[in-house]
């Protein structure tokens, strides 16, 4: 945690979730509604099929619905893109940018994932911009290289606490049950916390800086103990309500 900056819970569905699972997203919304999401912020980003629809259940809820991707554009000849401007229309007020799972099967640069970052915030809609090391890179000893070069060429220099917000995903944690040992995890945010504070100063003390990468019930009290884990980006444990919320509620005892 760092001290006076608000942890935020947000899950990332992926493509996973049709009509059917609208009932999991309203169990989050309600089983976020109570004292807790004054201290803590709880996010869903559900595939862009299920968007509106999902804002629309979570109207009366402290829960936030943001979608998984955007397009650099404003608009224009990009079949089967979304704009930002699109994910602001239908209430979404956060998008995640540079998933690792883009940067690999869409072959996204970090110059790239900078420019959708760019027009998040021209939506003004919160960008969570992901890094993180391969498995190749940890074992070159070269994870908080990669971390330096991602932040400087995937933060925008208009980042700000509030429309920027990183995630802290290695590669060979996501979906695979590893993490890695909370020194390491200390170690990299630390450094992270560093570096987003000689550049932007001020704002780089508030950026919220989440761990992503097989947080599930069990794990989530000890990571987000972690100095400078300001929250989760959650894969597989945010499709079912009760693991999401168990999840958000680590925080019940950390915050107590
Ligand atoms: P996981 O995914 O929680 O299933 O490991 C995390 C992510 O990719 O955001």
């Amino acid at each position: 945690m760092t001290p006076d900056v608000r942890p935020l819970v947000a899950g990332n569905w992926k493509m996973n979730g049709t009509r059917d699972a609208l009932s999991q997203i309203k169990a989050i919304a309600e089983g976020v509604s109570g004292p807790l999401s004054q201290k803590v912020e709880a996010l869903i980003c559900p595939p862009a099929t299920l968007l509106y629809v999902s804002t629309a259940l979570a109207t009366d809820s402290p829960l936030s619905i943001g979608a998984q991707d955007c397009h650099q554009a404003v608009s224009g000849a990009h079949t089967g893109d979304i704009s930002a401007d699109m994910i602001a229309d239908c209430f979404g007020t956060y998008v995640i940018v540079g998933h690792s799972e883009r940067r690999t099967d869409h072959g996204e640069t970090d110059a790239l994932v900078r420019a959708k970052a760019e027009a998040a915030f021209a939506a003004d809609l919160t960008a969570i911009i992901c890094i993180g090391e391969t498995a190749e890179e940890r074992q070159a000893e070269q994870t908080l290289q990669v971390l330096k070069r991602q932040l400087l060429e995937s933060v925008p220099d208009a980042a700000s606490a509030e429309n920027t917000v990183i995630a802290y995903e290695p590669v060979w944690a996501i979906g695979t049950g590893l993490t890695p040992t909370a020194e390491d995890i200390k170690i990299a945010h630390q450094y992270m916390r560093d570096d987003l504070v000689a550049r932007f100063g001020g704002e780089g003390k508030k950026i919220r800086i989440l761990y992503g990468g097989s947080v599930k019930p069990s794990n989530a009290a000890e990571l987000m103990a972690i100095d400078n884990v300001d929250g989760a980006l959650v894969g597989g444990a945010s499709l079912k309500s009760a693991d999401f919320l168990a999840i958000y509620s680590a925080y019940e005892t950390l915050l107590a």
